[in-house]
């Protein structure tokens, strides 16, 4: 048997839209820049992909949950930093008006757009915050930003946590949120976007702890992406050098994987100091020290050890990583999403071999029953060879056939995605032998 893993994103962009996982965003006014939609079935894998997350990170006896507004204090963001350092440069083409980053282009070659040479204007500092108005009135008092980082709304809510869930030192704060950038040159699908999702976790620590968390919290990591089936030959670290620190960074660490457009970002894990609980005592004037009690009352900020994932880039390395076409060019030919069986967007399809009554009607019956416990699919049309086409290209695990001998024995096929191998399972058993499948 021949396989291919995906070689180019456009192969994957047009499944997505096939199969209804991520379509353009108001596609029907031509799209909006770097903006996407995801799907009835893309909907799915995100919720999979969050809530494998959630619980890996929060159902651990050190580490809460929050959910913080998208819009803050607009103060947070001159105390983040990101007011005066969240910033691109940027060049214009004077002939064709094409803008770029400075630092993505070669400033005294031609304009890569039109061909005009020594055509750039001076960079210039381009903050990637979007900002909006608060309130009636659009002047300069009321802008407020759509946050760029989750980040932020688990500092300013540091003291709230840690007093009202009376945390001693190490514990972490946990969030899922969306998160928005005018990124100068967004692309490659979900990779770069304008809105996206972010997955944080701030580790809040003991001043000199930094190198051991560090180390700890990049293998639990690292280990999250493995679970989630990505190759390991696919996945590494990258160390980031002094030149590449963000400006709240002492040190960082990505975790990249290879996409078909090469090695990309996924994960950072950043050791931020005590730059951002500090900045926002300054900014806010409240004190916001820890009271060590364990360590003769010392008073002291914490300092913090970050993971931020994104949940798009993630769930693009998951359908890179899941994408295999299989025996190219043969009757046999088929592409198949090899998702773990825990994000698959649907866990069973339920397939009546024929669509008679005598057999649609106890089919149904089953899929309700099993719909008590699995996301499932009913599929009546075309031949059954098909519609387990059609099922493997959106990786649903299990194809459950109910055919006429099913009316004696009461037990139906049960086919598996990948080995393509059926089983003969009787009803009673179905939904222990799919449970213990996942
Ligand atoms: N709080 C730290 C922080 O935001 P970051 O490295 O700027 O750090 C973390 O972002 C993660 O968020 C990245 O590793 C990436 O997965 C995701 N991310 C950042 N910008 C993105 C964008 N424009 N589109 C999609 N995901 C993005």
């Amino acid at each position: 048997m021949s396989v291919e893993n995906l070689k180019d994103m456009n192969d994957l962009v047009s499944l997505s839209k096939r199969r209804g996982f991520i379509f353009q965003s108001s596609e029907i006014y031509g799209g909006l820049g770097s903006c996407w939609d995801y799907g009835p079935l893309g909907v799915e894998l995100k919720n999979n992909m969050k809530e494998t997350w959630w619980k890996s990170m929060t159902y651990r006896d050190d580490v809460d949950g929050v959910d913080a507004s998208i819009l803050m204090h607009p103060t947070t963001w001159k105390a983040s930093g990101h007011v005066d350092n969240f910033t691109d440069p940027l060049v214009d083409c004077k002939q064709c008006k094409a803008r770029f980053r400075a630092d993505k282009v070669d400033i005294a070659a031609p304009c890569p757009s039109c061909g005009t040479k020594n055509s750039f204007t001076e960079p210039r500092l381009f903050n990637l915050m979007f900002q909006t108005f608060m309130g009636p009135v659009q002047d300069t008092a009321s802008v407020v930003y759509l946050r760029p980082e989750t980040a932020q709304g688990i500092f300013v809510n540091f003291l709230n946590v840690q007093s009202t869930m009376r945390r001693k030192l190490p514990f972490g704060i946990a969030q899922i949120g969306k998160a928005f950038r005018n990124e100068i040159t967004p692309g490659n699908f979900i990779f770069r976007t304008r809105e996206f999702e972010q997955m944080e976790m701030q580790y809040f620590i003991k001043p000199g702890t930094q190198k051991e968390f560090m180390e700890e919290w990049k293998q639990i990591r690292y280990q999250w992406h493995l679970d989630n089936g990505l190759r390991p030959e696919k996945l590494r670290f990258h160390p980031h050098g002094p030149g590449e620190l963000a400006h709240y960074a002492d040190a960082a660490m990505d975790i990249e994987y290879e996409f078909p457009i090469g090695w990309g970002e996924m994960e950072g894990i950043h050791s931020r100091t005590d730059f951002d609980l500090k900045q926002h005592q300054e900014f806010s004037g409240k004190n916001l020290n820890y009271v060590d009690q364990i360590d003769g009352n010392k008073k002291y900020l914490p300092y913090v050890i970050e993971t931020s994932v994104g949940c798009d880039r993630s769930l693009l390395a998951v359908m890179c990583d899941a994408y295999r076409l299989e025996n190219k060019g043969t009757e046999e030919e088929r592409i198949v999403m090899k998702f773990k069986p825990h994000l698959a967007p649907i866990k069973v399809a339920v397939l009546p071999l024929v669509k008679k009554p005598e057999i649609d009607e106890p089919a149904y019956k089953l899929l309700k029953d099993l719909q008590k416990n699995f996301k499932c699919e009913y599929d009546t049309s075309g031949s059954i060879g098909k519609r387990y086409r059609r099922q493997d290209e959106i990786g649903t695990p299990f194809c459950v056939t109910f055919d006429f001998d099913t009316l004696n024995d009461n037990a139906v096929t049960v086919r598996d995605r990948d080995t393509m191998k059926q089983e003969r399972v009787s009803i009673d058993q179905l939904k222990a032998y799919i449970q213990s499948k996942m």
